[in-house]
């Protein structure tokens, strides 16, 4: 599988990088979440009201489980609690490249302070939640990636930039070699 798979923390860039590289690399753009929203119609916000995280964590689980039966070659932006289930680090494993997105808790805290759509982050204070759950999941995200990309205080081009320069010399080899013909 050619998947290039984007992680990281809520608000690290995930959505706008996959978007803009679909445009660069031509490869189909999906984000789990919206994914899970189209599947349950209704929004992840909701999920989590009305069904709990749990229930929201088999649902992420489920897709993969799909996903990982297909042999596609898309740009995937994953949930940022994707990777804390173990099955699930697995799972993406055989999905494709994976990349992260790293950013400090301060960049992560200035992009998603108005968020009104992320649950884990309506609570009294966001930043201590927020570098909590950093410490916590940023050795999940490094044990699972191919490559790590820090996106403080870097425009997006930059970043994209250099994703496209990891990928020219990647040689994905478990899955049978990367796209040759993608000018990067
Ligand atoms: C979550 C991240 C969100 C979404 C849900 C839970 C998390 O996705 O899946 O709100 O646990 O970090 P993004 O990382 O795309 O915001």
């Amino acid at each position: 599988m050619n998947n290039i798979i984007l992680t990281g923390f809520m608000g690290c860039g995930k959505t706008t990088v996959g978007i803009r590289l679909s445009y660069k690399i031509q490869k189909t753009f999906i984000d789990t979440d919206k994914k899970i929203e189209k599947e349950q119609n209704t929004k992840v916000k909701r999920i989590f009201e009305n069904y709990g995280e749990t229930y929201f964590r088999d649902l992420e689980t489920q897709l993969l489980q799909k996903m990982v039966t297909k042999k596609d070659s898309q740009i995937i932006s994953i949930g940022g609690g994707m990777p804390v289930r173990e099955e699930n680090r697995i799972l993406l494993k055989q999905l494709g490249t994976i990349i992260f997105l790293k950013a400090s808790p301060e960049t992560i805290y200035e992009r998603v302070k108005h968020d009104k759509k992320r649950p884990l982050l309506q609570g009294e204070n966001p930043m201590a939640k927020i570098s909590a759950l950093c410490k916590q999941r940023n050795t999940i995200y490094e044990s699972i990636a191919d490559f790590t990309v820090v996106t403080d205080g870097k425009r997006f081009d930059e970043v994209i930039k250099e994703i496209c320069e990891l990928l020219k010399f990647h040689r994905n080899d478990k899955n049978g070699g990367f796209d040759e013909n993608i000018n990067y």
